[in-house]
């Protein structure tokens, strides 16, 4: 059969790969389509065709698999924010670790123990953070507070009940909501950049039951939301509220970006306790979002650094400093490189917070700053960003030739081009675990032990 863009046609489901790409097979020629269930009947539009593979838009499931179950959540269908509700959780796990394991085959990767898929503690609820964006659903249509609609920039579809949070944030995203409407506040309207209200953001702690709520709004008019806190206060909720903040944003791009906030009621950041540590999160800083599965993920860390008594370690790509004071209690002292400097400024209140003195904490690339140390790593933790490490930095990373290493990653394709480099260089893959951060998005935490067989 001859294929053609915009052809339309009904193809069934074989499998899927990272992330979450479904994989259809017609006639030999094998066409990927986003967001598809493995068993499932679809009709997909050809949108793209090449020699070696075809890509296809789903216009219409034609049938669900046998074990598929009915989405708990009201707008999963068009959400943009979970595709796997349909997908019972179990087959979920099995679906990533399958995608996973795939990537490391074809890139060569062997003889490894692969230790499984850890679950998130929470299938639902397990978020603490969320963003909601103020829009609207069609061009000209009422002002929404919610999240995009899947594949659709412009497109915020009105939020009543999310399920990956907890119910109070559904409770402060009403009342939010409806008090910008009451208030007749406009919208910010990302196509003319003309308008008032952006984002809400709510945090929250799972240990100590905090919440902070972030509203942000463009400087194109001036509103005090005094009231909107005395309203909030007033919701019975189950955590709770220990801020109120609104934040101003004139910025082009679609990011929640701080260009300065006040405070309106109470503090301006919540506390959160992961493995008995404490963690003071701000508005902005970056936290794992699931932190009941961080401290799983920071346990498998600990467990694949092994004995780091009395040993130097280099925690690169550090963030807010988690992991670097979780390691630190075993450690006798621990460098953390990190490019943000807000998150080091974080980072450095935090280690105050938990009494830990062990830590020295650098602003700056990791590239860049590596060399300036003169103290040289027995162990090494890795857990850059999206993209991986870069060459130069690898490379450097290397050239200590420690002997093991923790890679943890949240894109599977970049960490195997990165061990495919440390394997050449002398490492060899030792253990593999998947951890599940993200119940519902095809999105999961991999944590790799690399040992040095080259030095041994
Ligand atoms: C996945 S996060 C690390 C999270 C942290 N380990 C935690 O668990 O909270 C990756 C971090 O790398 C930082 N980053 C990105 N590029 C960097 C670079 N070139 N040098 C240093 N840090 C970088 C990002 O700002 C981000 O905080």
């Amino acid at each position: 059969m001859y294929m053609k863009r915009g052809q339309i046609l009904e193809v069934f489901i074989e499998d899927t790969k990272y992330p979450s790409i479904g994989i259809a097979k017609v006639e030999n020629k094998t066409i990927e389509i986003k967001n598809a269930i493995v068993g499932a009947k679809v009709l997909v539009r050809i949108t793209k065709n090449r020699k070696e593979k075809a890509e296809g838009k789903i216009l219409e499931v034609l049938q669900y698999p046998e074990e598929s179950i009915e989405p708990i959540c009201p707008h999963s269908e068009e959400c943009g924010g979970c595709s796997h509700q349909r997908i019972p959780y179990e087959t979920q796990l099995r679906q990533k670790e399958r995608e996973v394991l795939k990537l490391f085959e074809d890139a060569g990767i062997k003889g490894f123990k692969y230790e499984g898929i850890e679950k998130s503690p929470l299938e639902f609820e397990y978020r603490n953070k969320m963003e909601f964006t103020f829009g609207n659903l069609t061009k000209g249509g009422e002002m929404t507070l919610g999240m995009h609609q899947s594949g659709k920039f412009y497109n915020i579809i009105p939020i009543e009940q999310c399920k990956i949070a907890d119910n109070d944030y559904n409770i402060i995203l009403r009342a939010v909501s409806d008090y910008c409407r009451r208030k007749e506040l406009p919208f910010y309207n990302k196509m003319n950049h003309e308008g008032y209200l952006r984002y809400l953001v709510i945090r929250k702690s799972f240990r100590r039951k905090e919440l902070l709520v972030n509203i942000i709004t463009t400087t194109q008019m001036e509103h005090d939301f005094t009231e909107l806190a005395d309203e909030l206060l007033k919701l019975e909720l189950d955590n709770t509220l220990v801020g109120f903040l609104h934040t101003k944003n004139d910025s082009l791009s679609d990011t929640v970006k701080n260009e300065g906030y006040s405070v309106l009621y109470g503090r301006d950041y919540i506390v959160e306790e992961i493995l008995g540590l404490q963690f003071k999160i701000s508005a902005f800083s970056f936290f794992q979002t699931n932190s009941l599965g961080a401290e799983k993920l920071y346990s498998v860390v600990q467990d694949y650094l092994g004995d780091a008594e009395g040993k130097v370690v280099y925690d690169l790509y550090c963030g807010t400093g988690t992991i670097t004071q979780v390691v630190s209690q075993k450690a006798d002292k621990i460098y953390g490189i990190e490019l943000i400097e807000e998150a080091i400024e974080a980072a450095k209140e935090n280690v105050k917070l938990n009494n830990i003195d062990n830590i020295e904490f650098i602003v700056g690339d990791v590239g860049e700053k590596l060399k300036e140390i003169e103290e040289k790593p027995d162990l090494i933790i890795i857990d850059p960003p999206r993209p991986g490490v870069g060459k130069k930095a690898l490379q450097q990373i290397i050239d200590y030739g420690v002997p093991q290493m923790v890679y943890v990653s949240c894109n599977p394709k970049t960490l195997v081009e990165n061990l495919k480099d440390m394997i050449e260089a002398g490492y060899k893959v030792e253990r593999m675990k998947l951890v599940d951060m993200f119940p519902h998005t095809a999105h999961v935490e991999c944590v790799v032990l690399m040992t040095n067989v080259k030095n041994k």
